[in-house]
């Protein structure tokens, strides 16, 4: 039987403690009052509420003085804070007479203050103002929306304040990282070596927490980039990463096609066949496109990022599986020209498991099959002198695991 809700005694203490255990993010609504005055509150009850029409909602305490100071404003804008304005939020909430004093804030088209840095606002006008216990619940009407900024908002939990971080394997990462980049410190005359060599750049890559990262890199390309590759990472999803799949820190066969996504069978028999090439080969070869460059390079940055969002990392998948006819091409004809991204053999330790990527790129372009196959021999060669001092210093000290 139900209790009405007149007659119950809840502890304020445990209502506060079991809803903050509820995350939200936070808002800024704002206004100008009736006195032509700039007003703002924080919220942390905004709500999409429906597409269509198109309302949002959100809950102000009945004793806000803020509140009540909005009701001479026939609309108000909903600002969705960062995660780095945790400063701006505090600023807000406090006792401070003018909250945007010292603030940078610009007009949203219905009038309202747009502050500065907000991943979004909303402005809305008033659908309805209902009463509900020591609070009221407003529905506003969507007027106008835009995003702001590619970047994650803040947090609100357990009283304290926070930014989404992506991807369950973090804390594991970290350890695999490290070992990677003692693996890697082994493997950096022979990286060298062939850097200096061809004249190219070349890199150690591993696979750390489902993604491929690059540990070491040297670049004696004529065409010397400031911006290093070390650190930059993609996931290990098709058609990036095959030689790693199965292996320490990547996905196995299923769920690196289960990486695709929702996708259609051809993509997916297309993701299979890239597999199993690379397998018979035993390297693998990725082309460079007509368009990629500067826009593919940034969202590689944007994914590396720890802070990353998930939109961030959607849209990098998108990219590598639209290009994914440049990866493990099936025919390389021998009077073909060829304009390398890299060109990558696998180093495996004594049980026969990849544990990292020797990869060159950097390369010059129109290069023919004759040469792709001498870049491919050396760095063969690089890779198995480094699996045969790997072996042997495992054999040596064969516990170099730290501690998780
Ligand atoms: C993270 C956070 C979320 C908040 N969410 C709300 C909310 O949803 N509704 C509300 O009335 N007050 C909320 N507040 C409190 C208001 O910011 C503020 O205390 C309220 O406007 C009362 O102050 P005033 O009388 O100066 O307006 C929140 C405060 C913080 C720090």
């Amino acid at each position: 039987m139900h209790t009405p809700t007149s007659a119950r005694q809840i502890d304020g203490a445990r209502f506060r403690a079991v809803l903050g255990s509820y995350p939200t993010g936070v808002a800024i609504v704002t206004c100008i009052d009736e006195h032509g005055l700039p007003a703002g509150m924080v919220i942390g009850t905004f709500t999409s509420v429906s597409l269509d029409p198109p309302l949002i909602g959100y809950l102000p305490m009945k004793t806000s003085r803020t509140f009540a100071r909005m009701g001479g404003s026939p609309s108000f804008c909903v600002n969705i804070l960062a995660a780095d304005q945790e400063s701006v939020c505090q600023h807000f909430a406090s006792a401070a007479e003018d909250k945007f004093a010292g603030l940078a804030w610009h007009p949203s088209p219905a009038g309202n203050p747009v502050l500065d840095g907000v991943v979004a606002w909303i402005d809305c006008d008033y659908a309805s103002v209902t009463e509900v216990g020591d609070h009221y619940i407003v529905l506003g009407g969507v007027l106008d929306m835009a995003l702001e900024r590619d970047t994650s908002p803040l947090l609100f939990f357990q009283r304290g304040y926070g930014r989404f971080t992506p991807g369950p394997l973090v804390a594991a990462a970290e350890r695999e990282t490290i070992e990677a980049v003692q693996l890697a410190e082994i493997g950096r005359d022979e990286m060298e070596a062939v850097a200096v060599e061809l004249e190219a750049e070349c890199s150690l890559v591993a696979a750390v927490g489902g993604d491929v990262v690059y540990v070491a890199t040297e670049n004696r390309s004529p065409d010397f980039r400031l911006r290093s590759r070390l650190g930059l990472r993609v996931p290990c999803a098709p058609p990036l990463g095959p030689l790693f799949v199965g292996g320490p820190g990547a996905p196995g066969d299923a769920e690196w096609i289960g990486r695709l996504g929702r996708a259609d069978q051809d993509t997916i028999d297309a993701s299979l066949a890239q597999l199993e090439r690379v397998r018979t080969r035993g390297w693998s070869i990725a082309l460079q496109g007509p368009d990629e460059g500067e826009n593919l390079e940034e969202m590689v940055a944007l994914y590396s990022d720890r802070h990353r969002t998930p939109g961030q990392e959607r849209r990098l998948l998108e990219a590598a599986k639209e290009r994914a006819g440049l990866h493990e091409p099936a025919d390389l004809p021998d009077d073909g020209r060829y304009d390398l991204r890299h060109l990558s053999v696998p180093v495996r330790d004594g049980a026969g498991r990849v544990v990292l990527v020797l990869r060159l790129s950097a390369l010059p372009p129109g290069a023919s099959l004759l040469q792709v196959r001498q870049w491919l021999a050396r760095l063969q060669q690089s890779a198995a002198r480094l699996e045969h001092t790997i072996t042997a210093r495992r054999a040596r000290s064969p516990a170099p695991r730290l501690r998780a």
